[in-house]
C-alpha cells in the first residue's frame, strides 16, 4: 500500500479499532497452550480485543499461522493483517550457537549470515518479526541472560547488533525471506544489581552512555524496525514509562522512528515497580513514553479509550503509535499479502537443509574457546579414549531459547564419535553422572522434567566411569550446565559446574592424568578447580544443532579452535562483575606494588579473572613482533578532519598446524578530563596462517577510535598520551605510545 494511504486508513478506524492495533496477544489466546514466557495477565482480554489485536507472539508454523490469519481477517473490519512475532534468538529449526558464543567467534559477518538463515527459516513458517538481537552489555556472569548477549565490550556488541539486524532484515522488509528485527532490551537490562534477573539497575549517566547505549544505537543505525523496552528502571523510572529514555534518547538523539514494543507485561509491571498506582496510570505513562505496542497485558485496550474521552491523553499519541504499527505491516508487504512467505513445502525444503547445517557447524567450530591445553588435544584416532559425562549422550545442546527446534534433529556426541571412529576403536562412552542432581528444580521454555535417576544409577555410572578412566590413555569429560540454568529468570549465585558433575570430575582425575574437559554453558563459569586438574579445557557454550560434529572435529584436530572470550571468566564469583575495560583506580595493583596491602585488591584471590576478555588458545602458537606506529604524534584538529595514525603488528604462526588468530587492538587514554578505562577494544582482524607464515596487520586509529564523551559532555579527543596495544588478548603487553596535541 502506498504509505500515504495509511493515514487515510487510520482516519477510517474508530478509536477502539486503533487502540486494539496496539495490543499484542499471547499465543494462548488462539491456541489455549501454556504461554511461553512471562505471566499471562489476569484474563482481562475480551473477545473484541482478541479479534482485533494488532499482533500476536509465539505462534509459528506455516499451517498454524495461515489458520489464525484466515480466522483473524474474517473479523478485521479494515483488512488489516495480524502481525506474528517470535523469539528467534539463535536459529529457528537449524539452531546455531547462542549469542554469547557468537561473540566468541569475533566474526560479526558470520553472525549476519546466521541471522539471514534464521530469517529465511522463520519467514516460511509465518514469522514476520523476531525479538532479536538482544544487545544488552553484560558484566555479571550470575545473570542468566548473558547467554543472549555478545558480551562485555560496547564496540564488539555494536558490530554484532548491526550485523544481526542486517541479517534478519535483508535489503528490504518486503523481501520474502526478511523478518523485522527487534533490538532489545532498551535499556541497560544487562546490569541488574547482584546479577539477579529483573532486579534494579543503577548506572551513572556516563557508564550508561559510554558502555550500555552504543550497541542499541548501532542496531538502530542499522535500521532495526523495532525496539523492545526493558523490565528495569533507568534513573528510578521503569523503561516502559520512561519518557526521557524513550522520546528524548531513543527517538530524539538516536532518531529511531520504528515501533516500540513493551517487554512481556512490562506496562503492567510499572504497578509493582511502584511507579504507577493502577492500570489506568500505567496506560497513560506508557503511551506518554511512546510505547506503541503493549505485550500481552490488555492495558491499552482496556484503558486508553476512556483516557482519550476524558481528555487525559491526546488521541494524536494513539494515531502516531498506530501509524507506526501500520507502517511496519506495510513495509513487510502484509497488506498486499497477509500470508507473505509462509509455505509448508518451503518449510520442508529449507528447514535443516544441508547448507544450513553446514553453516551452523561452521559457527559452532568458530565459537569454541580453547582455555587450556597442555598437549592433550587434539586426539589422534589411535588414542585410546574414554568419553565420559552427561553430555556424551545428550541432545540438549541448543540453549534455553530454542523451544522451536526439536532435539530429535540433534545428534549426540556419542553418535557422531561412533560414526567417526568406526568399529573396533579403543573408545568407550560413559554417562558418568546426570546433568543435575535428581530433584533439582529446573524448568524453562518448552519445559521439560529431568529424567528420574536413582542413587543406584549414579553410583553405577560413577563406577563405570572410573573403570573406563583407569584403562584409557586419555579421558575427555563432557560436562556442563543444564540448558535451563541460563537464559531468562536463570540467575545463579554459584557459577560452578553442578556438584554431581564435580564429583565425577574429581574421581576421573584421580584415575587418569590425561583429562580434557569440554564445557557446555550459557555463561562464564568458575572453572578454577577444573583448570587446576584438567590438562585441557574447551568452552563450547551451547553450540546448537551441529554441536556433536563440531566438537568431535575440534577435539580430534580436524579443525583448529580459534574462539576468543567475549566475556571474562571470573577467578571466583566473588570477583563479579569483572570486565577487562575497568578503571585504574587511585591504588592500582601492579607487579611493582604486589606486596602492598593498601591497594585495590582482595586478601584471598587475585584481581585478574581466570581467563580474560579476548583470550583463547589454538592448536598452534603465534608470536608477535613489537607493535609499531607510523608516527608518534597527531594533531587533534587533523584527526577531526579525517587524519589517522596507523598501528601495525606482525604475527607469525610458530607452531606445526595452520591456525586462525584474532589480532586485537586496544587503546588507552592515559589521562583525561574523566578517568578512562585501562584499555578499550578498538579493532580486530582474524588472520589464518600456515606454520611459519607471518602477516602484518595494520589498524587505523582516528577520531572515532580516540574520541569519548568528555567531562563537558561533548564527544572529542583531548591532548595527551595514549597507548596502543596489539596482541592475542586483552592482557597483551605489546604496546606503543603516542601523543595527541
Ligand atoms: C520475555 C523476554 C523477552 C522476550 C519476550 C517475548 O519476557 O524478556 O526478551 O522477547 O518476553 O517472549
Amino acid at each position: 500500500m502506498k504509505p500515504e494511504k495509511l493515514w487515510n486508513l487510520l482516519q477510517e478506524m474508530t478509536l477502539e479499532e486503533k487502540i486494539h492495533q496496539m495490543l499484542q496477544l499471547p499465543n494462548a489466546c488462539y491456541q489455549q497452550k501454556n504461554n511461553l514466557t512471562g505471566a499471562l495477565e489476569d484474563g482481562t482480554l475480551t473477545r473484541e480485543m482478541i479479534e482485533q489485536a494488532g499482533s500476536i507472539l509465539s505462534v509459528y508454523g506455516a499451517k498454524e499461522v495461515r489458520r489464525i490469519q484466515e480466522e483473524y481477517l474474517k473479523h478485521q473490519p479494515h483488512g488489516i493483517p495480524l502481525l506474528f512475532m517470535l523469539d528467534v534468538i539463535n536459529g529457528y529449526q537449524t539452531v546455531y550457537p547462542i549469542p554469547l558464543a557468537q561473540g566468541a567467534m569475533f566474526d560479526p559477518a558470520l553472525s549476519k549470515e546466521l541471522a539471514q538463515m534464521a530469517a529465511k527459516e522463520a519467514a516460511v513458517s509465518g514469522v514476520q518479526v523476531t525479538f532479536s538481537p538482544m544487545v544488552d552489555l553484560v558484566r555479571d556472569a550470575r545473570w542468566g541472560r548473558v547467554m543472549e548477549s555478545t558480551g562485555e565490550d560496547p564496540y564488539l556488541n555494536g558490530l554484532y547488533a548491526a550485523a544481526m539486524v542486517e541479517g534478519y532484515q535483508g535489503d528490504s522488509l518486503s523481501d520474502p525471506y526478511s523478518v523485522a528485527a527487534c533490538v532489545k532490551h532498551f535499556a541497560g537490562y544487562g546490569a541488574p544489581d547482584a546479577g539477579r534477573d529483573y532486579n534494579t539497575v543503577e548506572l551513572s549517566d556516563r557508564t550508561f552512555e559510554e558502555y550500555y547505549l552504543p550497541a542499541y544505537r548501532a542496531g538502530v543505525d542499522a535500521g532495526a524496525a523495532m525496539v523492545m523496552t526493558s523490565f528495569n528502571t533507568v534513573n528510578g523510572i521503569p523503561a516502559s514509562g520512561n519518557r526521557k529514555l524513550m522520546r528524548d534518547v531513543l527517538r530524539g538523539e538516536m532518531g529511531f522512528d520504528g515501533v516500540l514494543i513493551s517487554d512481556w507485561a512490562a506496562i503492567a509491571e510499572m504497578i509493582p515497580h511502584g511507579y504507577c498506582a493502577d492500570r489506568k496510570e500505567a496506560a497513560q505513562r506508557a503511551l506518554d513514553a511512546g510505547v506503541d505496542i503493549d505485550m500481552t497485558t490488555g492495558i491499552y485496550s482496556e484503558q486508553l479509550a476512556d483516557l482519550v474521552r476524558a481528555g487525559v491523553v491526546q488521541e494524536s499519541l494513539i494515531d502516531e503509535a498506530v501509524l507506526r504499527i501500520l507502517t511496519l505491516k506495510n513495509e513487510l508487504g502484509l497488506f498486499e499479502d497477509p500470508y507473505k512467505s509462509l509455505n509448508e513445502e518451503a518449510e520442508r525444503q529449507i528447514h535443516l537443509c544441508p547448507e544450513h547445517r553446514a553453516l551452523a557447524r561452521k559457527a559452532a567450530e568458530e565459537s569454541f574457546v580453547l582455555l587450556k591445553n597442555d598437549g592433550v588435544l587434539p586426539l589422534s584416532k589411535e588414542t585410546s579414549v574414554a568419553y565420559i559425562g552427561p553430555y556424551v549422550n545428550n541432545r540438549e545442546m541448543l540453549g534455553s531459547w530454542s523451544f522451536i527446534a526439536s532435539t530429535d534433529t540433534v545428534q549426540t556426541f556419542e553418535e557422531a564419535a561412533k560414526a567417526w571412529y568406526g568399529e573396533g576403536a579403543a573408545v568407550r562412552y560413559c554417562q558418568g553422572a546426570p546433568v543435575l542432581e535428581t530433584g533439582t528444580p529446573i524448568s524453562g521454555l518448552g519445559s521439560q522434567t529431568l529424567p528420574q535417576v536413582t542413587e543406584a544409577d549414579c553410583d553405577r555410572w560413577l563406577r563405570e566411569a572410573v573403570e573406563a578412566a583407569k584403562t584409557a590413555d586419555t579421558v575427555v569429560l563432557l560436562l556442563g550446565e543444564h540448558r535451563f540454568q541460563s537464559g531468562e529468570a536463570a540467575s545463579r549465585a554459584d557459577i560452578t559446574l553442578p556438584d554431581v558433575q564435580m564429583r565425577l570430575f574429581e574421581a576421573v582425575c584421580a584415575a587418569n592424568d590425561n583429562v580434557a574437559a569440554v564445557i557446555f554453558s550459557g555463561r562464564p563459569l568458575d572453572l578454577r578447580r577444573v583448570s587446576q586438574k584438567a590438562k585441557a579445557v574447551l568452552e563450547v557454550w551451547m553450540p546448537g544443532t551441529e554441536a556433536a560434529s563440531a566438537i568431535l572435529r575440534t577435539i580430534t584436530g580436524q579443525c583448529c579452535p580459534q574462539g576468543k572470550l567475549p566475556m571474562s571468566f571470573p577467578y571466583a564469583v566473588g570477583q563479579v562483575p569483572v570486565h577487562y575495560n575497568e578503571f585504574r583506580t587511585g591504588r592500582p595493583l601492579t607487579p611493582e606494588v604486589e606486596a602492598d596491602r593498601f591497594r585495590s585488591r582482595y586478601l584471598d584471590i587475585p584481581n585478574e579473572p581466570l581467563y580474560p576478555f579476548g583470550y583463547g588458545l589454538s592448536y598452534t602458537s603465534f608470536s608477535y613482533q613489537p607493535v609499531t606506529i607510523d608516527r608518534e604524534e597527531a594533531q587533534i584538529a587533523a584527526l577531526k578532519a579525517g587524519d589517522a595514525l596507523h598501528v601495525s603488528v606482525t604475527v607469525t604462526n610458530t607452531g606445526k598446524v595452520t591456525g586462525t588468530e584474532t589480532v586485537q587492538l586496544y587503546l588507552c587514554d592515559v589521562a583525561a578530563s574523566v578517568v578512562r578505562p585501562v584499555k578499550e577494544l578498538k579493532g580486530f582482524q582474524k588472520v589464518t596462517l600456515a606454520p611459519g607464515e607471518s602477516q602484518t596487520v595494520t589498524f587505523s586509529v582516528g577520531f572515532k577510535e580516540l574520541s569519548f564523551t568528555m567531562a563537558d559532555g561533548e564527544r572529542g579527543v583531548e591532548p595527551g598520551t595514549f597507548i596502543a596495544y596489539a596482541g592475542g588478548d586483552s592482557r597483551t603487553p605489546n604496546a606503543v605510545s603516542f601523543v595527541c596535541r
